[in-house]
């Protein structure tokens, strides 16, 4: 496991506004970087970007394995997952939510199994397996959605305001998992609005200010 990832000169506008400028950075291997800034200054763009699930205007997006630049293909999007705060949850159970991305994968049986217990045990969400997961309250969607993004053992994931709106006791718990994560040497970007936050799970701070990526000094 030794994803790098190296943004350089991005530019990103929507509708006629730009949104992001010359946004340059590199992401090493292991760490959590959290992003900051305010409202609309284009985290969750830069973090869409960045996971390739949107292209800027202009501007270079690397993916680096050790020295070798990977080509963006179906085996790098597998190793990159986006976790967006409560979207695009399905109108199953809890377990199949967590399972699909090993599903899609083609996965056997006892993998699915194996696996997607293991992450229901991870995110506390064992009890609630069976559970239509559309009925979880926000705090447990929202691990589920982590969950979902772990599942397939990503080497970087994207975490879009993991806690917002999300009460103490579950913030805890999301940043439980997400320090745990670190230690397997996963490579986590994160957003929040939460500056206490930042500081408890921040390796390296980050901030969109007019409309650039700056680091923050610690
Ligand atoms: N798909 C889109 N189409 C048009 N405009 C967009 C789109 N996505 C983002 N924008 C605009 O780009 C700007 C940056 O949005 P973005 O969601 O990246 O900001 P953000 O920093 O994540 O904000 P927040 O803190 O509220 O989540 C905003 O003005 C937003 O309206
Ligand atoms: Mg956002």
């Amino acid at each position: 496991m030794n994803l790098r990832l190296r943004i350089s000169q991005i530019r990103k506008s929507h509708n006629g506004d730009r949104v992001l400028d010359d946004c340059s950075f590199f992401f090493e291997q292991g760490g959590v970087y959290v992003l900051t800034g305010p409202n609309g200054s284009g985290k969750s763009t830069l973090l869409r970007i960045c996971a390739l699930l949107e292209r800027p205007d202009s501007g270079e997006i690397a993916y680096f394995l050790g020295q070798e630049r990977l080509e963006d293909n179906i085996f790098l999007r597998r190793r990159v997952t986006l976790v967006l705060p409560q979207v695009g949850i399905f109108n199953t159970s809890v377990f199949n939510n967590i399972s699909y991305g090993l599903r899609v994968r083609g996965a056997g049986r006892s993998e699915i199994e194996q696996k997607t217990a293991e992450m229901l045990a991870f995110s506390g969400l064992t009890q609630k397996r069976g559970q239509n997961a559309p009925s979880l309250s926000s705090g447990e969607k929202q691990r589920m959605g982590i969950a979902r993004g772990l599942v397939i053992e990503p080497e970087m994931l994207f975490l879009d305001e993991p806690t917002a709106s999300i009460d103490e006791t579950n913030t805890r718990l999301i940043e439980e998992m997400i320090l745990e994560k670190k230690k397997q040497g996963i490579t986590m970007i994160i957003t929040t609005h939460d500056r206490a936050q930042a500081e408890r799970l921040a390796d390296k701070l980050l901030m969109i200010r007019d409309k650039k990526l700056v680091s923050v000094p610690a």
